[in-house]
């Protein structure tokens, strides 16, 4: 899907055209992937523009900067403003929004902490994620999520998405909307930009952090909503073949929001319909997100928009 270009791109403090947002072909980041960054979705909400969980957002990119030891100069409120700004400034909902912050032009070479550390933050219209209305049909990739103590997944880091590039290249090659990443030790990890969520004699499982999974938002979202509706909720190691018996399984994230997943390997999810545990999470999930049920567990941060632009998948 081709990049939607807006008005304004915030780096530094300031706001600067969309064209002029740019870095030399020597920065830091380009030969070592020596980035972090975000992804938030702006909703439309009967009551005007939202902002779905900023500040747990803003709150990873702060600990994906710890991680790699970028300071980044600015409180989790700085940042939160940052954003709202950008948003403001495009007047564009719903949108997607990108923060990133990386190691500039200064020094080559693999110790970063000669280099400049620049933040820039763009927002742009962006629709589906996964395709299939009706649930997608994905893989177990050959490719396994990074080991413990190699590329911490925790840290939103641009370098961890070689590894989601090949899984998501392979799935789509072969024919698939996705692929499923096992961990290093043969547990089920994640998609290439997704958590998973397996339901299994009535209880919700997902992938324990400790198997090479972002934290994801969404994910905790799921978590926080499931156990709010009384649906038992395990994190533990999953094995690869529990997703193969599922009752009902799907990805959860902020581009994937929640999906639906109908095949895995050409096995079907028992009768390759969405099950009523995946849609009843994705109901109040959306509901929340649209405004249209309670923000009970105030996730959202209104803005104020002008135009409203309609995204096209
Ligand atoms: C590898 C990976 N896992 C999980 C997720 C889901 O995270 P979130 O719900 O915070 O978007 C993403 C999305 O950014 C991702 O890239």
């Amino acid at each position: 899907m081709p990049l939607q270009p807006t008005k304004h791109i915030w780096h530094d403090g300031k706001l600067v055209p969309w064209d002029q947002a740019q870095v030399h072909v020597m920065s830091h980041v380009l030969h070592y992937g020596s980035s972090i960054f975000e992804g938030i979705r702006c909703y439309q909400t009967e009551q005007g523009a939202a902002i779905f969980r900023l500040a747990d957002h803003m709150q990873r990119l702060l600990d994906s900067a710890k991680i790699y030891r970028m300071d980044l100069d600015y409180t989790l409120n700085q940042l939160i403003e940052a954003v709202v700004e950008t948003v403001e400034a495009n007047g564009i909902a719903p949108c997607y929004i990108r923060p990133i912050a990386f190691r500039g032009y200064g020094e080559l070479g693999v110790n970063p902490t000669g280099n400049p550390i620049e933040l820039y933050i763009g927002n742009f219209p962006w629709g589906k994620y996964v395709a299939g209305d009706h649930g997608a049909d994905v893989c177990i990739s050959s490719w396994n999520r990074m080991a413990p103590n190699t590329l911490p997944a925790l840290a939103k880091a641009g370098a961890n998405y070689m590894n989601s590039q090949l899984i998501r290249m392979e799935a789509s090659i072969n024919g698939y909307a996705e692929g499923i990443a096992l961990d290093v030790n043969g547990y089920v990890s994640e998609g290439s930009g997704e958590n998973i969520f397996v339901v299994h004699k009535g209880q919700l499982h997902t992938s324990s952090l400790g198997s090479s999974v972002l934290a994801g938002i969404t994910r905790a979202s799921i978590l926080t909503l499931a156990r709010d509706m009384g649906i038992p909720v395990v994190e533990q190691t999953l094995p690869r073949e529990l997703l193969y018996i599922a009752d009902e399984v799907f990805f959860t994230g902020t581009a994937a929001e929640v999906t639906p997943i109908r095949s895995i390997d050409r096995i079907q999810i028992k009768d390759g319909k969405t099950g009523p545990i995946t849609k009843q999470l994705a109901a109040e999930y959306f509901g929340i997100a649209a405004g249209k049920r309670p923000d009970r567990f105030n996730w959202l941060t209104p803005v104020k928009v002008t135009a409203a632009e309609t995204v096209t998948a």
